[in-house]
């Protein structure tokens, strides 16, 4: 099998890492691919906004399969380009990435197949009514931007005046853009979240490991959202039971809706729960793996990933298996200075030959870029160091002991991804 996989940060990194693992894989091509990528996988320039040309480059290249890591190309239709053209790509067509790509969209699909989600305030199309709404929504509350913002266009607050200004910031003064022209207000959940990820071919799905995210900047949840600061995946945190209210509330009915609705769905499918006194509810949809709780779980898959990406897009999945190795993972990422709000890039990476000798870890890159034998900092999130062990507090020790070694100017990471958790999971 050849395979072009489509992105350039962490994710497609580990995605890529992991494919080279299958005995079925033969070339792996990844576009545009980053700094580190280039050392396990031909990297090749692309424009993500260009889907045309991805579709250009995988019938020049000959690939079997496409793979898209990012949100991006998929709510640009990079998978309407590809089934137009005849060409093999794993991922939701157009409408379905709008599960995604609007967060009223996915709103408004989940109270039509009554899934479980935050209560809706408002939904506003101008700044005058979301300063309005403010009024008489209950606090604390939740303010979305509506379009896509790296895990960045949310504020959970209790505050008015912090409400205030995000309003201004995403409505009037258009911080990101045009995914700002509605906001949705929506009640604020309580617990601990939980990312459950399937791969699906529209009916069939495997699930990955479970995987919690640390969504906040700094130690102890506290600064702004990001993308994701650091994963860890162990079995505890998915009891059985919990699983099955998941698929039979969550799962099912929203493949069951998207089928209904003409949206076959063959991709990943990512599920941001808030498991509530209530039970679980859907925080967001992703079409995509998570970033960085691939880097956490793929190191855990003991089955043929490859293959199964292969089936999900040929549309059937039901004679695969996923298998995952017990024990945990965790990652920490690595921050550029600056990071969410302002990240400092060009800056000189320092140590990963040392962080790669410490045995167990991986160093996979997320925005860096190679010049010269040097690699530098060329994004927000930098480098992803993930381990495994034969529990949370092991895999901790060898990520932590990896991510001392790297030196960055300015740059930071957390100190207590899965701290909490490691205290009462020990290995038996
Ligand atoms: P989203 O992009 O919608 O997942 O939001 C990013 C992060 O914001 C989530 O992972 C949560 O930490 C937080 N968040 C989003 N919606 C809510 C909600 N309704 N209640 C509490 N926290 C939320
Ligand atoms: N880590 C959360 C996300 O991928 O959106």
């Amino acid at each position: 099998m050849k395979i072009l996989v489509i992105g350039g940060g962490g994710r497609e990194h580990a995605l890529v890492w992991k494919l080279r693992q299958s005995a079925s894989v033969e070339k792996i091509w990844c576009a545009p691919g980053n700094g580190g990528i280039a050392n396990e996988a031909e990297c090749v320039p692309l424009d993500l906004k260009d889907v045309k040309a991805a579709a250009d480059l995988a019938a020049k290249l000959g690939a079997d399969l496409t793979i898209v890591g990012p949100e991006l190309p998929l709510t640009l239709g990079i998978a309407d380009e590809f089934a137009k053209r005849g060409l093999p790509l794993l991922g939701p067509e157009r409408k379905a990435a709008q599960l995604e790509g609007s967060k009223i969209f996915s709103k408004q699909f989940m109270e039509r197949h009554f899934i479980p989600t935050a209560d809706v305030y408002g939904i506003c199309d101008s700044p005058v009514e979301a300063h309005a709404a403010l009024d008489w929504a209950e606090w604390p509350l939740v303010i979305k931007a509506d379009g896509l913002c790296a895990g960045k266009g949310v504020l959970v607050t209790s505050s008015s005046e912090e409400a205030t200004a995000f309003i201004e910031r995403v409505m009037e003064k258009r911080e990101f853009g045009d995914a700002g022209t509605r906001v949705m207000l929506e009640e604020a959940l309580v617990g601990e979240e939980l990312s459950y990820i399937i791969l699906t071919d529209g009916k069939n799905f495997i699930r990955m490991a479970p995987a919690r995210d640390h969504k906040r900047a700094f130690d102890n949840d506290e600064g702004p959202n990001t993308g994701g600061m650091g994963v860890y995946s162990i079995d505890d945190i998915l009891p059985a039971e919990l699983e099955k209210t998941i698929i039979r509330t969550i799962v099912q009915p929203t493949l069951d809706g998207l089928r209904e609705e003409g949206m076959p769905y063959r991709g990943f499918l990512y599920f941001g729960l808030m498991l509530t006194a209530d039970g679980p509810k859907v925080l967001e949809y992703n079409c995509r793996l998570g970033d960085p709780e691939t880097e956490a779980v793929l190191p855990r898959a003991d089955f043929d990933l490859a293959q199964a990406c292969m089936q999900a897009a040929l549309g059937d999945l039901s004679a695969v298996e996923a298998k995952w190795f017990p024990g945990a993972s965790v990652c920490v990422v690595i921050a550029s200075k600056g990071y969410p709000a302002d990240p400092q890039t060009g800056v000189p990476i320092h140590g990963l030959e040392e962080a790669a000798k410490v045995p167990g870890a991986v160093v996979f890159h997320a925005g860096t870029r190679r010049e010269g034998g040097v690699c530098y900092t060329n994004g927000g999130r930098v480098l992803v160091v993930t381990a495994m062990g034969e529990d949370l507090s092991a895999a901790r020790r060898v990520a932590y002991e990896a991510a001392s070694r790297i030196k960055i100017e300015g740059a930071h990471y957390r100190k207590d991804i899965g701290a909490k958790a490691a205290k009462g999971h020990a290995a038996v």
